[in-house]
């Protein structure tokens, strides 16, 4: 009988500290030994990684998946979530509760849980928080005991029902420091925004651009440097959801000067896209997410960011919809043609597929960052800050055998055509990337190789979190 269930040979094993030619012993679902082919035996099945890197699974910490936003929910189930996910090197993700006002947090994840039984690559789920009345407080600690340490909080959407007033945001953030939880945000201030939203409604200049410009750096930063001060004042950590801009990483590098437990992630589209893709009246709405896509000073700031190390995380944010959903809730004047309003479009771009890809291309690539780099920003550091670590996040002994094997030499070109998304557009369409996944192995099961998925629905399995 063979030692092993797999073995990776002759590949470059990426982990934070650098690249080594290393053979990966897999067995039961786990890596069981690293070291020399010679000396590990049989295996039922030998994989030859030559040329190749082997990266751990990437974790995406930030999607959101069949979300609701208006009635909408995308055209993603957990189950086609997981290809597009198992074909860009995703072994893990991490969505959220839909929570409203009234509703019980808890009952949220199990709702929640029960959606997600379908998918096929493994996953768990943040809760989300918006108010903090004597139920949801008492809720915290077992919220933590169910796996589910991490919470995230709005500072906007107000209109939205979403949003969580700064009394309530200061008792989660006292709450979770008590129960072994970690707050994040959705940084934007509301007043100005909306304060915005509504100038703009008046002057009648509602087109798609007038999103980013109602959401300028200022709104961002405003929340940004609030909220740390919130946690700072409650003696707590914080987890900052895609931050986007200089302005706001300067609260953060501020932050860290004074040794703050604050940790920020930024998301693939903020590194990759120009806020002036809104300026084209026909399509600019494809690209309406928030916080708003910035200028390219921004976007190299973030590079920078990641670089030296403020900026932790990079997620996807993935939040879908296709042109009916994106364009469905605006009026049409009496010629039956669409009025835009930036406000009415659903909110939210893909990443999810896209997102080791563009990191390996424009990251690797162009110098920006090494191959450790992005198994850090997309792999361990998620692993940490979500509490898996050293069960997923890292190549070692002992860990879930979650790994994605790349080829940089291979080349693609981006499209809603060969993404896997099921919409009819994509926002990197045209885009050539070079350094794509070739085989994406979940649990020591290969779930995607040379562009074909093959997990079973419902293979995936909720991961229990502690931090
Ligand atoms: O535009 C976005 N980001 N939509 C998803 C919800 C959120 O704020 O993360
Ligand atoms: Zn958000």
């Amino acid at each position: 009988m063979a030692n092993f269930d797999m073995i990776i040979k002759n590949g470059l094993v990426v982990s934070p500290a650098g690249c080594s030619q290393t053979d990966i012993a897999i067995r039961d679902g786990k890596i069981a030994a690293l070291g020399k082919l010679d000396d590990f035996g049989e295996a039922t099945k030998v994989i030859d990684a030559n040329g190749k890197y082997v990266m751990p699974g990437i974790i995406d910490g930030h999607v959101h998946i069949a979300a609701p936003f208006m009635g909408c929910t995308g055209p993603l189930d957990f189950y086609s979530a997981s290809k597009a996910a198992a074909l860009g090197g995703v072994t893990t993700i991490i969505d959220f509760t839909n929570t409203m006002p009234g509703d019980s947090v808890l009952k949220k994840i199990e709702d929640r849980k029960k959606e997600m039984q379908i998918a096929a690559i493994d996953y768990s789920i943040h809760a989300k928080i918006v108010e903090a009345n004597a139920e949801i407080l008492s809720e915290i600690k077992d919220i933590v005991s169910l796996g589910c340490p991490t919470l995230k909080m709005f500072t906007t959407y107000r209109r939205a029902g979403v949003m969580i007033n700064d009394e309530d945001i200061l008792k989660i953030m006292e709450e979770a420091k008590k129960c072994g939880a970690r707050p994040g945000v959705h940084a934007e201030d509301n007043t100005l925004s909306e304060y915005n939203d509504d100038k703009f409604t008046q002057a009648g200049t509602t087109g798609w651009k007038y999103h980013y410009i109602s959401k300028p750096p200022m709104v961002e930063a405003l929340a940004t440097k609030k909220m740390i001060d919130f946690s700072r004042a409650v003696g707590g950590e914080l987890y900052i959801f895609h931050l986007t801009c200089g302005e706001a990483l300067d609260e953060v590098i501020k932050a860290k000067k004074k040794n703050l437990p604050i940790y920020a992630e930024t998301c693939i589209h903020y590194l990759e896209l120009n806020k002036h893709v809104m300026d084209d009246s026909e399509t600019g709405y494809r690209y309406i997410c928030s916080p708003p896509l910035r200028d390219d000073k921004d976007r190299m700031a973030l590079w920078q960011g990641l670089k030296e190390g403020v900026v932790s995380v990079v997620s996807s944010d993935n939040c879908l919809y296709d042109d009916n959903e994106k364009l469905g809730f605006l009026d049409k004047d009496k010629s039956g043609n669409i009025i835009p309003d930036y406000k009415k479009i659903a909110n939210g771009v893909s990443g999810l597929e896209e997102k080791l890809m563009l990191l390996l291309t424009d990251g690797v690539g162009s110098g920006k960052m090494s191959i450790s780099d992005v198994c850090n920003v997309c792999s361990v550091n998620p692993a940490k800050l979500f509490g898996m670590y050293p069960k997923k996040g890292i190549i070692q002994p002992g860990s879930d055998a979650d790994i994605v094997i790349v080829d940089m030499n291979a080349k693609k070109t981006l499209s809603y055509k060969t993404l896997h998304y099921g919409i009819n557009f994509s926002v990197y369409e045209g885009k050539r990337v070079s350094g794509v996944p070739i085989m994406t192995i979940r649990r020591g099961e290969i779930i995607a190789e040379k562009g074909h998925f093959k997990a079973p629905k419902g293979s995936g399995r909720f991961i229990k979190r502690v931090l």
